[in-house]
């Protein structure tokens, strides 16, 4: 594949990628702007109209080819803005200065999302140069919040029904099994967050003068943090595991089935050994099983050399992974409640909810699910796999709600591209792998709606076992 930055696709990512469109960090705001207005002129050049829309948050891009009621509509989803890039000196190159390496493009929003979407965009532009005319009707929703939770969205698709109207949604936004493996994502996680806070003294004290004749609100976090998981690492708290769900036997084969090693996972994280809940394997722990994660905590002093200081408070952040059935206002609730059950009356709970999303499941062997495994066949010249992904897309069980349709997600990210870390990179490779991709899950999706798909090809391409989904 092209390493040359001169390739007007990869040109076209790399000014992407130079938008600093940090959704958490207030002083981006503008950038998130100029993105949101670079995406609309990229939409206006390929032959779309296209607009910014307000949200009442970061604006969305949306666009759309001329809508032929004859043929069937598919929404391509994806979010422009980016997580922050901190910390920055663990960057090789600067976050927001793309450069190549070794065939993979290094920036913040590489991989998650704006080479994924970009590619969806680039894809429907090749077919338009070629004056054809796509075979459904497309129109693209790009957002600015996905990662903050998309706030504001369920009300724009609320107020946007109209426009956003479709037969079926397809996303990049999720990792292959492997380098190279053609997979089809057919669940992700839900997500609660909830942070706390434990005060004490009235200020913060000399640990000598004081220490032992108070709680020390850094203690008193840590003990409770730890009762939030049993000594073999599933979950403590009452309630957590009520309404989870037991694995397909199909999940079981298909989870065993993944080009996935516990041996790769392990170097790919650089642990010393893989953990968690028993009687599960780690692919499923990762995409199947709901977990309690500390995200960050803090309290007391974090300068250079020594401070011998009794903290005034200590501050935690967790999020929970839900997996389907689970709704995030009751795991809040019954964690917002253990923690309260468990706080010394010594020190104070303060909690703060965060944002919160419904996990999402979508059978793979309905015929659009089959029609997106034609697809990923055709490009990847491989069957594809089938995976549950342990990150979470809140708004796509949002979508199924609002606009009644399911969200085809087209895996175009590499397991090892750094998301949300330093040094985050997309293989140029599955960048022109997903231009292909769109062009041929378009081509898929419109012979269902002639009924030239599922019908016939169910046979063909189902497997024995995989009719419980
Ligand atoms: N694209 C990711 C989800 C993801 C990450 C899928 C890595 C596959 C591999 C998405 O943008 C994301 O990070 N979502 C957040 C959601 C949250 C901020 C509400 C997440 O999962 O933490
Ligand atoms: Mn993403």
């Amino acid at each position: 594949m092209t390493e040359n930055p001169t390739d007007p696709h990869v040109h076209d990512l790399l000014e992407f990628l130079r938008f600093p469109s940090v959704s958490t960090q207030s002083n981006h705001a503008s950038d998130l702007v100029a993105c949101a207005n670079w995406l609309r002129t990229k939409f206006v050049k390929i032959g779309l109209e296209a607009s910014v829309l307000e949200t009442g948050g970061h604006p969305a891009v949306l666009a759309r080819t001329p809508h032929d009621p004859s043929k069937r509509t598919v929404l391509i989803y994806g979010h422009y803005d980016v997580q922050p890039p901190e910390p920055l000196d663990e960057w090789k190159s600067p976050p927001f200065e793309p450069e190549i390496r070794d065939g993979r493009i290094f920036a913040r929003g590489s991989t998650d999302n704006k080479g994924q979407i970009l590619a969806h965009i680039l894809g429907l532009g090749e077919i338009l140069a070629r004056g054809e005319i796509p075979p459904v009707n497309v129109t693209f929703l790009v957002e600015g919040e996905e990662e903050t939770g998309s706030a504001n969205l369920e009300a724009f698709l609320e107020s946007h029904r109209e426009e956003l109207a479709c037969d079926v949604i397809v996303i990049s936004d999720t990792g292959m099994a492997a380098h190279g493996f053609p997979t089809l994502t057919y669940a992700l996680r839900g997500i609660a967050a909830l942070e706390f806070k434990l005060t004490g003294p009235s200020q913060d004290l000399h640990s000598g003068v004081f220490g032992g004749a108070i709680t020390n609100p850094a203690t008193a976090l840590a003990r409770l943090i730890a009762t939030l998981h049993d000594a073999d690492g599933r979950v403590a708290v009452p309630g957590f595991y009520d309404l989870v769900q037991p694995l397909f036997d199909w999940e079981r084969e298909a989870a065993a089935a993944l080009p996935v090693t516990e041996e790769q996972l392990r170097q790919l994280t650089g642990v010393r050994a893989l953990a968690g809940e028993p009687g599960y394997s780690a692919v499923e722990r990762l995409g199947a099983r709901p977990t309690v994660e500390v995200n960050g905590l803090g309290g007391g002093y974090q300068g250079e050399g020594t401070k011998t200081v009794l903290p005034r408070e200590a501050f935690a952040k967790l999020t929970m992974r839900l997996v389907p059935d689970q709704d995030p206002a009751t795991v809040l609730q019954q964690v917002s409640d253990h923690l309260r059950d468990h706080c010394p009356d010594t020190v104070e709970l303060h909690l703060t909810a965060g944002h919160c999303g419904e996990a999402y499941f979508m059978d793979p062997n309905q015929p659009d699910g089959l029609a997106a495994r034609r697809a990923l066949e055709k490009v990847f010249a491989r069957s594809p796999a089938l995976m549950r992904e342990g990150g979470s897309i809140p708004i796509v069980t949002t979508f199924k709600k609002v606009l009644g349709a399911d969200s085809l997600l087209l895996a175009l990210a590499s397991p090892d591209c750094c998301a949300h870390s330093p040094n985050e990179n997309f293989p140029l490779e599955n960048f022109h792998a997903g231009i292909r991709l769109h062009q041929a899950v378009l081509e898929e999706l419109g012979r269902e709606g002639r009924g030239e798909g599922a019908a016939t090809d169910r046979a063909k391409t189902e497997r024995p076992g995989f009719q419980n989904g």
